[in-house]
C-alpha cells in the first residue's frame, strides 16, 4: 500500500530506487527481476546523514537529508530517478475498518473518506489518504476488512521535497511498518511450510529506535517501539576514547577498537540490549492472547553487533537469526560480499521499498 500523491502515483517494472531516510542514514536499494530467480539487488549504498538532521523520523535539515541522499545514487551508479520512499509510523494513522464486500471502486474512495473523518484529528483537506483492501472480514460473510492509512500533507510533503531537491521523482511514499512487512514476508515465504503457523518476532534496532513486529500468518499481530539503539554504545566510545561522533560510528561498524572495547563497552551494551528486547517480547505477551514466539529475527544496523544474536537467543530460549531480506536473490558482481552482509539486515526497509516495483 502506499500513499497516492495525485497526478504521479504510478507503479511498474520501470526501475524504481527504495529510498530509506532514517536517523543515521539514507539506504537506497534498487533490485530487478533476475535471469534464473526471482530478484536480483542491483546495487545498493548506505551513507551517513549528520546527527540531528532527522530526529524522530522528522526532516528537520532539508538540504544535509538531500545532500546525503544525492551521495547514496552517485556512490550506488543507479541511473533510475524513480524513487520509493516511506513514512515513519509515527507520521500516520493506520486503522482497520469494516465495509460492506462487493462495492465499486468509487464507492470505497468516497466510504473510506467518510470513514477516515471520524479518526482524523484533522480536516480531510489536510491529509493523503489511501486504503487496501485486506480481505474478508473474519466475522461476517458480508464485509471486507480494510486498512486505511492516513498522514498530513505536510509530512508527505517533507519527503517529497528533499527527494526532489535530490534531483529525484517520488512515484510511492509508503510506510516504514508496511516495507518492512513486504521485506519480512518475503524472507518468511523461504521458511518451512511458507512459515505458516510460525509467530515471528522481528526486532528492528536502529541507531536511536528499536521496533518490535510480531507476525503470524501474514497478519501483524504486534507492533511496538522503544527508544533504543545503537547510538548509546556509538557515545560511550566517543566517551571512552575521546573520538568524534562519525569516527566512533566509523570504528564501531569496522571493528577497530582498543583491546578493552569488548569488556568495557560491547558487552554491557549486548546486555542491555538483550534486556530491552526481552521486555518487549513481555510487553507482546501480556497484552495480546499469544504465549510464545517461535523465531526471533534480527533486523536493523545493530542485528550485527558480535554476540547479539547468540545473547538473545541465550536469554528467550528462542531460535534467533541475523535477518537477510535478500534471500534467495541473486546478486550483481559489482557487490562487495562481505560488507553486504554485515550491511544487509539494515536494508530491510530500503528492500521493502525496492519490491514495490514488482508490485500487481
Ligand atoms: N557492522 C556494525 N556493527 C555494529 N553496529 C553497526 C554496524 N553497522 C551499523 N551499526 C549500527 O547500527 C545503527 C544504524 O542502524 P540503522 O541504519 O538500522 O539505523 P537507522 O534506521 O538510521 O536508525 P533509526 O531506525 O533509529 O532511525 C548505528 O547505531 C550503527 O552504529
Ligand atoms: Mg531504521
Amino acid at each position: 500500500m502506499a500513499l497516492s500523491l495525485p497526478g504521479f502515483l504510478r507503479r511498474g517494472p520501470q526501475p524504481l530506487l527504495g529510498i530509506d531516510i532514517s536517523s543515521s542514514s539514507v539506504k537506497l536499494v534498487e533490485l530487478s527481476a533476475g535471469a534464473k530467480t526471482g530478484l536480483r539487488i542491483e546495487r545498493y549504498a548506505i551513507e551517513p546523514i549528520e546527527q540531528g538532521a532527522v530526529v524522530d523520523g522528522n526532516i528537520e535539515n532539508p538540504e544535509k537529508v538531500s545532500d546525503a541522499i544525492i551521495r547514496a545514487v552517485k556512490r550506488s551508479g543507479a541511473r533510475s530517478r524513480s524513487a520509493a520512499l516511506a513514512l515513519p509510523s509515527s507520521a500516520v494513522i493506520s486503522k482497520r475498518i469494516m465495509l460492506p464486500a462487493g462495492l465499486i471502486e468509487e464507492d470505497y474512495d468516497m466510504q473510506v473518506e467518510s470513514e477516515a473523518s471520524q479518526y482524523i484529528p484533522f480536516s480531510i483537506e489536510e491529509v493523503n489518504l489511501d486504503y487496501q483492501i485486506l480481505g474478508m472480514a473474519a466475522q461476517s460473510t458480508e464485509d471486507v476488512e480494510i486498512m486505511l492509512v492516513a498522514s498530513r500533507k505536510e509530512k508527505v510533503e517533507d519527503r517529497v521535497a528533499v527527494a526532489e531537491m535530490a534531483g529525484l521523482q517520488p512515484m510511492v511514499i509508503d510506510v516504514e511498518p508496511f516495507a518492512a512487512r513486504i521485506a519480512i514476508d518475503h524472507m518468511s515465504s523461504f521458511m518451512p511450510n511458507h512459515g505458516e503457523g510460525l509467530i515471528l518476532a522481528v526486532f528492528n534496532i536502529g541507531q536511536s529506535n528499536t521496533s518490535l513486529t510480531v507476525v503470524l500468518d501474514g497478519q501483524t499481530i504486534f507492533e511496538r517501539d522503544q527508544a533504543f539503539g545503537g547510538q548509546i554504545l556509538t557515545r560511550e566510545i566517543m566517551r571512552l576514547y575521546g573520538l568524534t561522533f562519525e569516527e566512533s560510528e566509523q570504528k564501531k561498524r569496522a571493528g577497530e577498537l582498543p583491546d578493552n572495547y569488548a569488556a568495557e563497552l560491547l558487552v554491557p551494551f549486548v546486555e542491555q540490549a538483550t534486556v530491552e528486547a526481552a521486555r518487549a517480547l513481555q510487553f507482546f505477551f501480556t497484552s495480546t492472547p499469544y504465549s510464545r514466539v517461535d523465531r526471533i529475527i534480527l533486523a536493523g544496523g545493530c542485528a550485527v553487533t558480535p554476540g547479539l544474536a547468540e545473547s538473545i537467543a541465550d536469554r528467550s530460549r528462542v531460535p534467533t537469526e541475523i535477518m537477510s531480506p535478500f534471500q534467495g536473490m541473486e546478486v550483481a558482481s559489482t557487490i562487495r560480499e562481505r560488507q553486504f552482509r554485515l550491511d544487509a539486515p539494515a536494508l530491510m526497509v530500503g528492500c521493502g521499498l525496492a519490491m514495490r516495483r514488482f508490485d500487481k
